[in-house]
């Protein structure tokens, strides 16, 4: 009897299991075309950019730039150094501007960068300036590694959101050069999430 029982749960777990991953791999998601659609993003040296404007134009969606309120230095150490003393006292740099009317956004894509394992701290600001539920809130970030917590950071922030699976595009380059090859990964992604 107690065997029976153990496998019927089990059963009834592997049930759920496949479910819950059919649902992140695509199938039985609802669409999400024909929402309206916020591509939110911060960019340094311009590859989230590149990324942020392929999204916004291949969804016919409205764009917003996250953008710290006192530039970052030019030089790569000087902005990596004040990021990590940025991180590292949970600062939440005033941003610059402000979304017009966020009540009309069905989903916003967050698109950043991975600073030191995470989202730069201006994107927290922006997560924090808004109200986000019952929205769909989906990470996308570019690193030189990997994502690291960059995508989860997002996902915390928004609790009271929905979201969809992010993605991490890694490159070796800067300032955009050669994000035009990444292209096929991202449409092959906003396919499988429901666009
Ligand atoms: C301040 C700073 C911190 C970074 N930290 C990481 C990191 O922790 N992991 C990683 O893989 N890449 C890291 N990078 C590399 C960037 O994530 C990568 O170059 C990204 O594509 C740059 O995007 P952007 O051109 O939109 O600024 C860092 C870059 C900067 C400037």
């Amino acid at each position: 009897m107690k065997k029976t029982l153990i496998i019927a749960t089990l059963a009834i777990m592997s049930l759920f299991g496949t479910t819950a991953c059919a649902q992140k791999k695509g199938e039985n998601m609802n669409s999400l075309n024909n929402k309206k659609v916020l591509v939110a993003y911060f960019s340094w040296s311009g590859n989230t950019k590149a990324a942020a404007d392929y999204i916004a134009q291949k969804l016919n969606a409205d764009q917003f730039e996250i953008i710290r309120e006192a530039d970052y230095p030019t030089d790569y150490d000087e902005c990596a150094n004040e990021a990590k003393a940025e991180k590292d006292a949970n600062t939440h740099p005033a941003i610059k501007g402000t979304v017009s009317d966020m009540a009309q956004y069905d989903v916003v894509l967050v698109c950043v960068p991975c600073w030191w394992y995470t989202a730069p701290m201006p994107v927290f600001t922006f997560l924090e300036q808004y109200d986000f539920s019952g929205k769909t809130v989906i990470p996308f970030c570019t690193a030189y590694t990997a994502e690291y917590e960059t995508l989860k950071d997002i996902v915390k922030a928004t609790p009271k959101s929905d979201h969809r699976d992010g993605i991490c595009v890694v490159t070796k380059e800067m300032n955009g050069v050669g994000m035009d090859k990444k292209f096929g990964q991202i449409d092959k992604w906003l396919k499988e999430i429901g666009f």
